[in-house]
């Protein structure tokens, strides 16, 4: 449950004030890691989550590996302090460059990692469209995954960026991704795998364009969250952590009409 002397003195909405569920903590730079938090919710059938977006540092997909450890270790220390028992990592980027660092590092902790869902969509054929972000695609956890068919990359540099700032809209990104494409014009994609929790707003659209089914990797999250925390009958409820200043009102109301859970906001 979430430390009730922390939470009582942060949360905004007092007769919220704790959690008595085991708690499980939801971590991404950005909006990208609801799309992860939904399919938990929808899998488990409820619970008590708090969602860890780092709106400070986004986006991490430009950054080194030492600056997402770091931001990382900062965010799991905050959820530990708040008293999560299980930390899912709703971001292929943290979770390709660090999440062994952090098992080590929290021993206690069960983590769950999100990977780009490669197994289902070479079932479909040979040419499969990876998207991902820089920073993911030189990571050798991400190389290991590649085989069985052909993987084309495209440089998705800007798109999380355009999805963040200007998500419900995604015509910026629609473009950002329509220019990154191009040079893949005359590959016939049998399958899309969308290595970036961002791009699952986008999974609708890029199936359309590509003509071929997209694969996340939140059901797999979702699936091993309830492997280790186990279903839950409570209603979802949701405690939210925005770092950086200024962004809270507009991520609360986001995560609240994305969610359709309850969400409550705490103070870094
Ligand atoms: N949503 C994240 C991922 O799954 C990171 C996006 C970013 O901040 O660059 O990789």
């Amino acid at each position: 449950m979430i430390n009730p002397k922390y939470a009582r003195l942060r949360i905004t909405e007092p007769e919220h004030a704790y959690i008595d569920n085991m708690v499980i903590g939801v971590i991404d730079s950005g909006i990208g890691g609801l799309t992860t938090l939904k399919e938990i919710i929808r899998v488990r059938g409820g619970g008590d989550y708090i969602y860890y977006l780092d709106n400070a540092r986004h986006p991490y997909g430009i950054r080194s590996e030492k600056e997402i450890y770091s931001y990382m270790r900062k965010a799991c220390d905050t959820l530990a302090l708040l008293g999560a028992e299980a930390i899912a990592i709703a971001c292929n980027t943290a979770t390709a460059v660090c999440i062994d660092d952090l098992r080590r590092e929290y021993p206690d902790t069960p983590f769950i990692g999100i990977e780009p869902s490669i197994k289902p969509a070479v079932r479909h054929g040979e040419n499969i469209c990876v998207l991902a972000t820089p920073l993911t695609l030189k990571q050798e956890r991400f190389s290991k995954l590649l085989t069985g068919a052909t993987f084309h990359m495209p440089d998705c540099t800007g798109l999380a960026d355009a999805i963040e700032e200007e998500y419900p809209c995604l015509a910026r990104a629609q473009k950002t991704l329509t220019k990154a494409l191009y040079r893949f014009s005359d590959i016939r994609f049998d399958s899309a795998v969308l290595g970036c929790t961002h791009y699952s707003y986008l999974g609708d659209w890029i199936s359309k364009i590509l003509g071929c089914p997209c694969f996340d990797g939140n059901g797999g999250v979702a699936r091993q969250t309830r492997r280790i925390c186990g279903d839950e009958q409570s209603p979802a409820r949701v405690a939210l952590i925005v770092t950086g200043k200024g962004s809270a009102p507009r991520y609360l109301d986001l995560s609240n009409l994305y969610l359709g859970s309850p969400v409550y906001l705490i103070e870094p």
